[in-house]
């Protein structure tokens, strides 16, 4: 069978978007969408069909294509994931530039911890750019080990730390702490796209916010004489987040700042 006559035969099924079957035939073939349009009389082999084939049946039960391929770009990157790890999302990218700009203003202690690491695509992005001392931290073992993957992946050093929040974590200052801690409530863990991946890392009590307050609980002993916490939210958090953040650490100035859709998406609490 030819490639043309695969991708018609899948269309023809109706049982999901041609644009979808494509992706897949991408993944099943290790070749990129243009190759699939250049080559349409490419012989395909019974194995690649049989690949192809269970491939498809993962992707109509909502398996996301990033765990399909094993890999999903960010910052320009290219980092492994797995169903251990959360897929990074574009949104979190305005962490990584604020933080870059950050170390970039700052010439004093640059020590910079993410919390809550998962694949590491945050610190691993803003090590590959950036000067610094780089620390990571997770409560999962396994996305833990995806994370050192990463970062051998792309050459960083990075010091990591198997931690319930800072409960592992040797007291140190850090100027600069990031987090994208899970941040989802009940309601909004029902969304069928986000079924596959891992709930510790998507979902929180309290309404979403439970994680953050326990991370502000427990954050001043590890923070620099002048220091920036960055934490990527839900946008309806905005003004519950201001008042936790005020409630812990009363000195800091707080600012909400947009994504490129306008919506509140990290919390950035400061003090200089
Ligand atoms: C929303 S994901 C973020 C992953 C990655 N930083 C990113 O932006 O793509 C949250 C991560 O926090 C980790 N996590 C959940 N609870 C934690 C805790 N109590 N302490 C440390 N990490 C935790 C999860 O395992 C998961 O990897």
């Amino acid at each position: 069978m030819t490639l043309k006559e695969l991708q018609q035969n899948t269309y023809s099924q109706n049982i999901i978007a041609s644009t979808e079957v494509d992706s897949v035939l991408s993944v099943a073939l290790h070749k990129n969408l243009e190759y699939l349009y250049k080559n349409p009389d490419k012989k395909i082999s019974l194995g690649t069909q049989k690949k192809f084939a269970k491939l498809l049946a993962l992707r109509l039960q909502n398996w996301p294509l990033a765990y399909l391929r094993k890999n999903k770009d960010f910052f320009g990157l290219n980092f492994v994931v797995n169903k251990h790890t959360l897929i990074p999302r574009p949104d979190s990218e305005l962490l990584v530039e604020e933080a870059q700009k950050y170390l970039n203003s700052s010439a004093l202690n640059n020590k910079v911890l993410d919390m809550g690491t998962g694949s590491g695509c945050l610190i691993i992005s803003l090590a590959k750019t950036t000067c610094g001392e780089f620390f990571a931290s997770d409560v999962k073992k396994n996305a833990l080990k995806v994370a050192r993957l990463n970062a051998r992946k792309h050459q960083v050093k990075i010091t990591f730390y198997l931690s319930n929040l800072f409960k592992k974590i040797p007291e140190q200052k850090f100027a600069l702490i990031l987090a994208n801690l899970p941040y989802l409530n009940k309601e909004q863990m029902r969304e069928p796209s986000i079924s596959h991946e891992p709930k510790s890392a998507l979902f929180s009590q309290n309404n979403g916010l439970k994680h953050y307050e326990k991370f502000l609980q427990q954050v001043k002993n590890y923070l620099a004489e002048k220091y920036l916490i960055l934490l990527e939210i839900d946008p309806g958090q905005n003004e519950a987040i201001k008042i936790l953040s005020k409630k812990y650490l009363p000195e800091s100035q707080i600012d909400i700042l947009p994504d490129i859709n306008n919506l509140d998406r990290v919390v950035r609490i400061s003090l200089d």
